[in-house]
């Protein structure tokens, strides 16, 4: 499966914040927000990942990840000429997908939950193996500013909506849509909405049509954070500084995950944490290097 991280718009509800930063480069806690998203495909087993973003802020982004290597992945890049829309990902990455599937992950999603992994594995599988797609679904209080799905008993969507005034359930579709290869081709076919733009809720409402589309729930139990405001920011930074600070372990850490993955070896996470080893995060990738490289087993870090 390969991986799309979409990074674009102008992030105006975080404005004055944001005229000079891309808001996916903003800090959650201890790490730039797009680590968030991108933990979520490495933990899926996902290596090859695109990063879209707009021209101006596209160099920074490729100035934070670099070509992936040192994490043992692969980071492309490519740019969204003006906000057309999420389902344009699938027009940007087409090449890139190839005639693989395809996971899209918003840049400003943070997911954090127990069992993440196991789950994000079992639907990539099962996406592989029996084609259509898998949307996650997170009960809110404010279901109308969201994409908003209906599930029969057996975890089936049979409506979508997005924004609705008055949603039919509270379960919001989250930034995280995995796909099998037609969506290049459903998204290619789509008409551009009343606010000129080609919409995620667009393409999952053509799998929901042929019955192809599975949602999965992430539940109470789960966090799936919002960083729209300039509240909802502070708010997901606190809750990750809380849950790092009370486990000592950190969310999200890439290196971690890599060397976890097995996709680099103790002394190369060593080396990259030995890099940023003046912040916290740095000096966390070097003990928890140091601890594989003496057989300790990982301090198991979920996203
Ligand atoms: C987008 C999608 C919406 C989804 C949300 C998740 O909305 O259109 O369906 O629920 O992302 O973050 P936006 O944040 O672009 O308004």
């Amino acid at each position: 499966m390969k991986g799309i991280v979409l990074a674009g718009g102008s992030g105006t509800r975080l404005h004055p914040v944001t005229r000079a930063v891309s808001k996916q480069l903003l800090p959650v806690y201890d790490k730039p927000m797009i680590y968030y998203p991108i933990s979520v495909l490495m933990l899926a087993g996902i290596r090859d990942v695109l990063v879209i973003s707009t021209p101006v802020d596209l160099p920074a982004f490729r100035r934070l990840l670099g070509d992936g290597s040192e994490l043992g992945v692969e980071f492309s890049y490519a740019e969204q000429a003006a906000p057309n829309g999420l389902a344009e990902a699938f027009v940007i990455g087409a090449e890139h997908v190839g005639d693989d599937t395809a996971a899209l992950v918003l840049g400003d999603n943070v997911f954090h939950g127990p069992g993440f992994s196991a789950i994000l594995r079992q639907q990539v599988a099962r996406i592989e193996r029996e084609a259509g797609c898998a949307l996650f679904g997170y009960p809110v209080s404010d279901p109308e500013r969201y994409g908003v799905g209906e599930a029969d008993d057996r975890g089936r969507l049979v409506s979508i909506e997005e924004k609705p005034a008055r949603p039919r359930s509270n379960r919001a579709i989250t930034g995280l849509y995995l796909y099998d290869n037609d969506v290049l081709d459903v998204a290619r076919g789509l008409t551009p909405s009343a606010r000129g733009e080609l919409e995620i809720t667009d393409v999952n409402r053509a799998y929901v049509e042929r019955g192809d589309a599975r949602l999965i729930d992430l539940g109470r139990g789960f966090a799936w954070l919002d960083t729209g405001t300039h509240d909802s920011l502070l708010e997901a930074g606190q809750y990750v500084q809380v849950l790092e600070h009370r486990q000592g372990v950190r969310c999200a850490c890439l290196e971690e995950i890599a060397l976890d993955q097995g996709w680099i070896t103790p002394g190369q996470a060593y080396a990259l944490g030995e890099r940023q080893g003046k912040s916290g995060y740095g000096a966390y990738v070097m003990e928890l290097a140091t601890r594989a490289g003496r057989g300790f087993p990982p301090l198991r870090a979920v996203a």
